[in-house]
This record gives C-alpha cells, structure tokens and sequence, in this order.
C-alpha cells in the first residue's frame, strides 16, 4: 500500500472521513467527515478564522447564501469561462479531463495539441479521441416550483428559473462588499473573509479528498488601493506562510510556490502564486494567492448598477479598489495535516503507525484510561481524573477497551498526544502515568498537576 492508501484505510478505520453515501454504493466525488474528521476539520477552519478574522482589525467575516440571483456567475464569468477541457474515449466512452491525462498540456488545450501528445485511454488503452469539448463545472439547479413537465417542455422557462451552486464562496463576498462599505466603514486595505461550501462538477474526482465535488473553502477577499497591490500581495503572501508553517504546522520544506504563467491563470487574475504541497501521490496545488484586480467589482457595478466606488475619508480620492485573494480548500489543508502528520515507526520491536499531530489539532489532547477496567476503584479515580480534564480542555477522551498496549495504538493513530493512565500506584499517592504520543516516554505526575 502506498501512503495515500495508508491515510484512506486509517481515515476510514479510526472515524476520520468515511465515502459518501456509503451504504448505497457511494456518490463519487464526495465524502463524509466522521466523528474525529469533523474535529479535526473544525479545529482548522476554527485556526484559520482566529488567524485572519478574529485577531486582526482590518478582516470582517460573511456567511452568504450558497444559492445566489443567477445574474451573480454571468457577472463573475463563470458561466462563459468556468469549464475545463473535457475529452471523450471513442473506443470505451469514458471521459476524462485532457489536461490531467496528458503530460505537457494547460487547461486551455486545443483538440490538436491534445492529439499531439498521442495519450492513450487510462482505462481501455486506446488511442482513438473526439475532440476536446469545454465542459462548465457550475451545479444548476431549479429554484421555485418547477414540475418535471416544465423543463421538458419550456426551456424558456428552465432559462429564467436556473440557479446553481456556488462554485467558489468569493461571490458571496463580492456581493457584499457595498453592504460592509455601507454598515461597518472599514478603512482601506481591509478584508472580507467567508468559510464555506463549494460545489464543482469536476470531471475526474480523485485522490481521495484532494478534488472533490463538493469542498468548502476559506477565502479572503483583500480590497487594496490600486498603487499598493504588490505590497499588499506581498504581505499575504508573507502571512499564508506564517499560518501553514507555524499555525497548523506543515513542513516547509513540502511547500513551494509556483508563479502561474498568463495562459493557466484564471479568467480574472493577473498574477497568482499556487502554493503547492508534497502530497503523498507527488506535487499538487492546496491553496491559491491571486491578484483579481478591479476584475469583479467593476463587473458587479455594470451588472447591477450600483457604484462599488470606495472613498478615502483622508484623502477624498474615489476609486474601485483592487482585489488580491488567498484561497485554500479545507480538504486539501486536511490532506496536508493527515500527509505531514502520517508516520511509521518501531518501538521496542513492534511497529506502529503515529498520526504527529499538532496539538491544536488533535481531535483528542488526552486519552484518560484505567488500567484495568475491572477494578472499580481504578475505574472510580480514572473517571474522577476524565471529568477534571474534561472540565479545563473539552478535548478529552476516555478509553478502557482491550488492554492498555492497544489502547497506545489506538490513540497513536488518532493522535492523542498524551494518554494518562490510573493505576494502583493513583491509589496510593495520587500520581498517574502520562505517556507521550511520539517518544512514547512515561512520566508520573501528580493528578493536580496535569
Ligand atoms: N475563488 C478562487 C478560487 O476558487 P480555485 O483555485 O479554483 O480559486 C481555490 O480554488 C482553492 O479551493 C484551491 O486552491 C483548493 O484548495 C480548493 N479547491 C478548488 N477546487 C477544489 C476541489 N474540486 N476539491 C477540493 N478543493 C478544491
């Protein structure tokens, strides 16, 4: 098994992330966080928010609608631009996205450059293409009361009643923006920031949580004066850095910056950075840093005929401001964690698998057990000991199953960095073993001292 595999089968094992909608067979492209995946994934969307909402003065937060007026992604370009190249096997019928199959090609392929490359079909082996088709990514939907027999027959009707999903949440930041202006007079730079779901018909799903169908990002949209863009890219760039490296504690030496070249930017950027991370199937891309420009506000006023002018009270100048936007999808920060965490190791002879988690991170800071779960009076302590830390960290867990070797294990996995055990000596002096998640090292403490 190869280390992905490895992450799946513990993912699945321990209650991380589970296949969506399992017990029917699955709905590929999506996945379901469990009880130690949704502690996990809270605590990060929870450090990101802390990091660039909470502790600053110049970021306010939104929590928009998913479903939003239509006229939202003609205005944004999604529904001209939003489409990746996708090709059809004649042979087998099967359908990929070109640019992931063939080496050496960008999502603005052509059907000839595709040919050129001479790919062959992933599943049947065949060289046999049609041509490269602009597939758009954007989930439609039906708002109101639409009957079956009205998009069969009407397409007027189907036009006019058609929404969709988001596919990023930084519409429903744009959107906003007049609002903020308008209530809370921020001063320029400032940001607006929004955690949530994304929904994108992707064409190939794959790598586990890596591309899904249904993701949710955390976005930041940072309004600029137009002079200043590069110094305020700058110091985003600066502060994702700070937040991956010393906030969730990823290595930085698995992660790289890639300057994206014009022709695979996004229709509105004019620069972006990919932060790309060393994950376990090679080099992919886990957040983005782009320079929107005036690109969507300017679109929002023509589209909806509102000014999106900003005014400097210092200075009184007018202008659109510009727009620069970290981006990052939970899952793939997920995926990093689980990645930088994994570790196989031997102790006293015996192999074990580790997840080094952060302790902000760890679902569990404690397990408390007793040692055997058939004296009561250990079993009495060890629970007065569970409330108490219950009490001060929230994040505390109790085991008593099996003996305590497996408990060990089992909280490795998960990664627990500290298990504290009541054992007969608790009885006497009050002191319990604590056993370090990574050097596996013991120490007896007082209980009050924990
Ligand atoms: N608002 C800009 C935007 O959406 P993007 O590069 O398309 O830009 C930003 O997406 C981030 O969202 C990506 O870097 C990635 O972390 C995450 N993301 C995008 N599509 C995803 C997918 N299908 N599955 C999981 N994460 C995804």
């Amino acid at each position: 098994m190869n280390k992905l595999e490895n992450l799946v089968s513990l993912c699945k094992r321990r209650g991380f992330i589970f296949p969506g909608s399992d017990i029917y067979g699955g709905m590929s492209g999506t996945w379901d966080f469990g009880p130690l995946g949704v502690s996990l994934k809270k605590k990060l969307m929870d450090e990101w928010w802390r990091y660039f909402v909470d502790n600053r003065d110049d970021m306010y937060g939104v929590d928009a609608a998913i479903i939003m007026n239509p006229t939202t992604w003609v205005a944004s370009g999604h529904t001209a631009t939003f489409a990746d190249p996708l090709v059809e096997c004649k042979e087998c019928k099967s359908r990929f996205r070109a640019d992931k199959i063939a080496d050496g090609i960008s999502e603005s392929v052509t059907t000839e450059e595709f040919l050129a490359t001479h790919t062959k079909c992933p599943v049947c082996g065949k060289e046999n293409w049609g041509p490269i088709r602009k597939f758009n990514m954007m989930f439609s939907t039906h708002v109101g009361a639409v009957l079956p027999e009205d998009t069969n027959e009407n397409p007027e009707f189907v036009e006019k009643n058609i929404a969709y999903l988001r596919p990023e949440t930084a519409q429903g930041i744009f959107t906003n923006y007049k609002n903020i202006l308008d209530t809370i007079y921020p001063t320029i730079p400032f940001g607006i920031a929004q955690q949530g779901k994304a929904f994108r018909n992707e064409i190939s799903p794959r790598d586990f949580i890596l591309r899904d169908r249904e993701c949710s990002q955390m976005e930041i949209e940072y309004f600029v004066h137009p002079d200043t863009w590069e110094k305020n890219f700058e110091k985003l760039r600066i502060l994702q850095h700070d937040f991956l490296e010393n906030i969730i504690g990823l290595s930085a030496e698995n992660i790289h910056e890639l300057e994206v070249p014009a022709e695979d930017r996004a229709h509105y950027s004019r620069r972006t950075i990919d932060f790309m991370f060393d994950y376990p199937n090679g080099e992919e891309e886990l957040m983005g840093l782009a320079y929107r420009t005036d690109f969507d506000l300017s679109n929002i006023e023509r589209a909806s005929g509102k000014s999106m002018v900003y005014r400097d009270k210092n200075t009184g100048e007018s202008f659109i401001p510009h727009v620069i936007e970290p981006s990052i999808g939970v899952e793939r920060l997920f995926l990093a964690v689980l990645t930088n965490a994994y570790t196989e190791d031997e102790i006293n002879g015996e192999k074990r698998t580790v997840l080094k988690l952060p302790e902000n991170l760890a679902p569990f800071k404690f397990c408390v057990s007793p040692l055997l779960k058939n004296k009561p009076e250990l079993v009495e302590k060890a629970q007065e000991a569970y409330k108490n830390l219950k009490t001060k960290y929230i994040n505390v867990t109790w085991d008593d199953s099996g003996n305590i070797g497996k408990r060990y294990r089992k909280q490795d996995e998960i990664g627990t960095p500290k298990c504290v055990v009541i054992d007969f000596e608790t009885l006497e002096n009050n002191t319990v073993t604590v056993r370090d998640r990574d050097t596996t090292k013991q120490i007896r403490l007082k209980i009050e001292d924990l």
